[in-house]
């Protein structure tokens, strides 16, 4: 194949000469009818839009009710991040850790070389240039997408800075990631196409040293809109660890308290526990004020000032919907009044918008995701489970208005959160980074129905990365620690947490209503921040001590809170035990200061009372 195949195409003249010829060297193989370069203005959208609606692949909603919002229906195989088929191809297969699949990427390149080949035969190729981060920042970084796929485009559009301005930040110089995107379905000369095309052979691959991603098969979320997971996560843990930042799957938030005085919050949480809703917080506390900056993913680096900065890489939300509704998340809700790319969820007859949760009482006739009539005795759910919306972040209410500042916002506290009915108590600050860090390396969440496996089983989520992380797990906490280290030689680290708000009671049921209510510990952790509010020791951290926390005017009772920091002994001491073997498993690369946390807690615990 010569690059004489390639299609003809008109690179912008600000491309860098070295984007060009990736682009031709892409194209000479996937064999693209066309090539468009994208620009990243609402009209490209606009005609990306109506181009998907005229071949089914988006659905107009009624516009009375869902202005400039589309409903896209997958194919019923490609709904969700596929895990199994996610490769970190590192040189060393040490590298990539007990927790990743590796395949060498000698033999990698073979197999994607002969998948891609011919890949776009009939589509067009789109050239898709975004910055992670705002533009121009120092903490941004950039990549260049090519795509077969229109909805990945336009989707990309809305999490990312895409476009010119991402395109014209790379010169000669400037380090870019790229990463290639075919689903994987060439079209033969006159053969229609499918709303929805995929390949049921599906790769999404990551050479975390050529910092280089391709994706084959498969066009939903993760898998294919590669700015997200794949390169803000698996390929900057990478970058960071070489570079001297945190890839983190965090949240932001910014929050001002009563006296005006701003802070800022980093927390990480597995799947299901809550994470967008927490993001999207609305205390009901007279004179807090809790902002949002990010929901999904932070990058966090040492500013000059020796502060930890935070800055969220991407644009938009892209957010489960089923369980978003006016009780759980208000803020979600208007944010998702207009100019929305939904997936997966159920169509109303009036032409909007329907998933479970969005209200109680489900409307008399859907069609679900899948196209088919639906009534609430149907036995399957309208909405799929992983069923998303797309939107800018800027349409969020509670968005901050330093959200996209350039020089990030200084992080005061961290918080790790898991769902755990036993053990963990309602909140902990740690005694330290190490300790803090060790909480991150050992979180750990019970399985829900939304994920694989035994619902109730513990699954061990460190620093909620157990997908996201392109590096050896155990390096990417010793990196923590050495990140850990450079800012304490400036002054104070930010105070870590752990939170919990899923303890249950004897009875089953939950001790701690959550949702707003979160707010109450949310303050407690910026009056620790502040030393405002006063702790008490125990064997897992400092807690709260009483009258701190106003639980009474959360509706909780005196037994419920003290069910909240109940420490049963010989349970802690077997998932202490159950903690050995997760360490275990890593191999030597634990760092010894993780090791000696365990060591340190296993001791506290002996102490407890029987
Ligand atoms: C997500 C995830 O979709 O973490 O954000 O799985
Ligand atoms: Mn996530």
């Amino acid at each position: 194949m010569t690059v004489t195949s390639v299609a003809q195409h008109f690179p912008p003249t600000v491309a860098d000469s070295r984007v060009v010829a990736w682009v031709e060297s892409i194209a000479a193989i996937t064999e693209p009818d066309r090539i468009h370069w994208c620009d990243g203005t609402p009209g490209e959208r606009s005609r990306l839009i109506d181009q998907m609606v005229s071949t089914g692949t988006l659905i107009p909603l009624n516009p009375l009710k869902r202005p400039g919002s589309y409903l896209a229906r997958s194919h019923p195989d490609d709904v969700a991040r596929v895990e199994s088929r996610t490769f970190i191809c590192s040189h060393d297969q040490a590298d990539a850790g007990p927790t990743n699949n590796w395949v060498d990427p000698r033999d990698m390149r073979e197999t994607l070389t002969e998948l891609f080949t011919c890949s776009m035969r009939g589509r067009t190729m789109y050239v898709v240039p975004f910055s992670m981060g705002p533009v121009g920042s120092p903490l941004s970084r950039v990549g260049v997408q090519v795509t077969d796929s229109p909805y990945v485009v336009v989707s990309t559009g809305t999490m990312t800075r895409m476009g010119t301005a991402a395109l014209e930040q790379i010169g000669p110089d400037t380090d870019w990631v790229p990463a290639v995107h075919s689903v994987g379905a060439p079209l033969a000369p006159g053969e229609p196409d499918s709303p929805w095309p995929c390949n049921p052979t599906k790769y999404i691959v990551h050479y975390p040293e050529d910092r280089e991603i391709w994706s084959y098969g498969s066009a939903y979320g993760g898998n294919a809109i590669l700015a997200k997971k794949a390169f803000a996560l698996r390929i900057a843990s990478a970058m960071g660890r070489d570079q001297g930042w945190i890839a983190a799957h965090m949240l932001l938030l910014k929050v001002t308290n009563p006296r005006g005085r701003v802070f800022h919050v980093a927390a990480a949480f597995p799947s299901a526990c809550g994470k967008t809703n927490f993001a999207m917080l609305q205390p009901q506390l007279p004179d807090w004020t809790v902002e949002t900056i990010g929901d999904d993913i932070a990058w966090l680096a040492p500013g000059h000032d020796g502060r930890l900065r935070a800055i969220n890489p991407e644009a938009g939300f892209f957010g489960v919907a089923p369980g978003t509704g006016a009780t759980t998340n208000p803020v979600a809700v208007d944010m998702l009044d207009h100019d929305v790319i939904f997936t997966n969820v159920a169509l109303t007859d009036d032409g909007d918008v329907w998933w479970e949760g969005l209200t109680d009482t489900p409307p008399a006739h859907l069609t679900d995701w899948q196209g088919r009539d639906w009534t609430p005795n149907s036995t399957t759910p309208a909405a799929h489970p992983n069923s998303r919306f797309t939107v800018a972040a800027a349409q969020c209410p509670t968005i901050a208005d330093t959200w996209d500042d350039p020089a990030g916002v200084p992080v005061d506290a961290i918080i790790f959160g898991g769902r755990r009915a036993t053990n963990v108590p309602l909140v902990t600050q740690s005694t330290s980074w190490e300790h803090g860090v060790y909480l991150g390396a050992t979180l750990a969440s019970e399985r829900t129905a939304a994920a694989e496996g035994t619902v109730g089983e513990l699954r061990r989520d460190p620093f909620a990365m157990l997908p996201f992380s392109g590096i050896h797990m155990a390096d990417y906490w010793a990196h923590w620690l050495s990140v850990g280290e450079r800012l304490a030689a400036h002054g104070p680290t930010p105070a870590i947490f752990q939170v919990n708000w899923f303890r249950k009671g004897p009875d089953g049921a939950f001790l701690w209503p959550g949702f707003t209510e979160n707010a109450r510990v949310l303050e407690w952790i910026i009056k620790r921040v502040d030393g405002s509010a006063a702790y008490r020791e125990t064997a897992l951290g400092r807690a709260p001590v009483d009258g701190s926390i106003n639980y009474a005017a959360a509706g909780v009772t005196r037994t419920a809170w003290e069910g909240l920091f109940a420490t049963n002994r010989e349970q802690l001491l077997a998932e202490a035990e159950d903690t050995s073997a997760f360490l275990q498993s890593y191999g030597p690369a634990v760092p010894e200061a993780i090791t000696a946390q365990h060591e340190a807690l296993i001791a506290r615990l002996h102490d407890l009372p029987h």
